[in-house]
């Protein structure tokens, strides 16, 4: 028989602390996922959360690559994917022979990896960024030259303002390249006082647009600061839960239906309970990866976020 919401969320407290376990969640997840979760925040907020935390188990409400993340980071903990089949499109959108390729043919151009990769990718990387820092991290670099992996929309939003020569990989989110200017156009046509802040992985079309470009949790910081009452937001719908309960006031607009990453939403509370009662569904990497991966993202954590 299945159990209720309360029944559920009961279980999974009891479980948490049997276990020694903190839940996480992206921002992206359902409103029930992200409710009964620790932590909520953006790839670099959870990654941070998962090194820092002193439990023995992390179990991690987001895709693929941010629990194999949280793994590199931290071996000793238990990490655990409650979904194996929520993946990221725009991580298998680069493999680790292509990223062999193109290092060959730019010797010594140092590789910003978005963590938005599986591990073996960010092994052959000399550092990570994500949303929140991608052009910190890329100015902090000594080189003149930067190859960037593996999304070309965040790519091309860096070297707006990056003093680099940038060269980059053709991969991109399916989910926010669905977002299209005449979205933009018809959302600002029906609401002509809103500000429009938008995610970097949208079409650089989509962000010329934009009052305001940032990560998941930095729209959650520009929602509190602006003036403004009404804001456009271009990014996965998931975002309005906590964007709502924070600025009751103020009225959110997702300018497109197609903002929804099915993979960000794979996962239910059941599925939270239910590898945590039976401790399935563990996230490994192997030693040699690990370590070469953990640089790459040790390298990141030193930088300071953008927004
Ligand atoms: P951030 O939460 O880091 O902004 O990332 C967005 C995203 O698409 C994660 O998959
Ligand atoms: Fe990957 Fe895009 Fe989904 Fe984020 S929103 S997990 S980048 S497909």
């Amino acid at each position: 028989m299945k159990k209720d919401n309360q029944a559920l969320k009961a279980e999974l407290r009891s479980l948490l602390k049997e276990r020694d376990a903190i839940m996480l969640a992206h921002n992206y997840q359902r409103d029930e996922v992200q409710e009964a979760a620790d932590i909520t925040g953006d790839s670099l907020a959870l990654s941070q959360a998962a090194a820092d935390s002193p439990v023995k188990v992390i179990v991690f409400c987001g895709v693929h690559f941010m629990a194999e993340s949280a793994a590199i980071l931290s071996p000793q903990k238990t990490v655990i994917l409650p979904r194996m089949d929520a993946g990221c499109p725009m991580a298998d959108m680069i493999t680790a022979e292509d990223l062999i390729r193109e290092k060959a043919k730019r010797p010594g151009v140092p590789v910003v990896a978005y963590v938005n990769t599986s591990a073996a990718v960010k092994a052959l990387s000399d550092i990570c960024c994500t949303s929140a820092n991608a052009v910190a991290v890329v100015n902090s670099l000594s080189t003149e030259a930067v190859y960037m992996i593996p999304d070309r929309n965040l790519s091309h939003f860096v070297s707006r303002t990056a003093k680099k020569k940038m060269e980059w990989w053709n991969g991109y989110c399916p989910t926010h390249e669905r977002l299209k200017p005449e979205d933009i156009k018809a959302a600002k046509q029906a609401h002509p006082d809103a500000v429009f802040v938008c995610h970097p992985e949208c079409n650089p079309a989509v962000v010329d647009m934009a009052d305001h470009v940032c990560s998941t949790s930095g729209m959650y910081t520009f929602a509190k600061k602006t003036p403004a009452k009404t804001l456009i937001v271009g990014t996965e719908q998931g975002i309005l839960y906590k964007l709502r309960k924070e600025n009751p006031g103020k009225t959110f607009i997702i300018p497109s239906k197609a903002l929804i990453c099915p993979n960000m939403k794979l996962t239910t509370l059941e599925d939270v309970v239910i590898s945590l009662r039976e401790m399935r569904n563990v996230v490994t990497v192997s030693a040699d990866v690990r370590e070469r991966a953990k640089a790459a993202l040790d390298a990141m954590l030193k930088v300071p976020r953008d927004y």
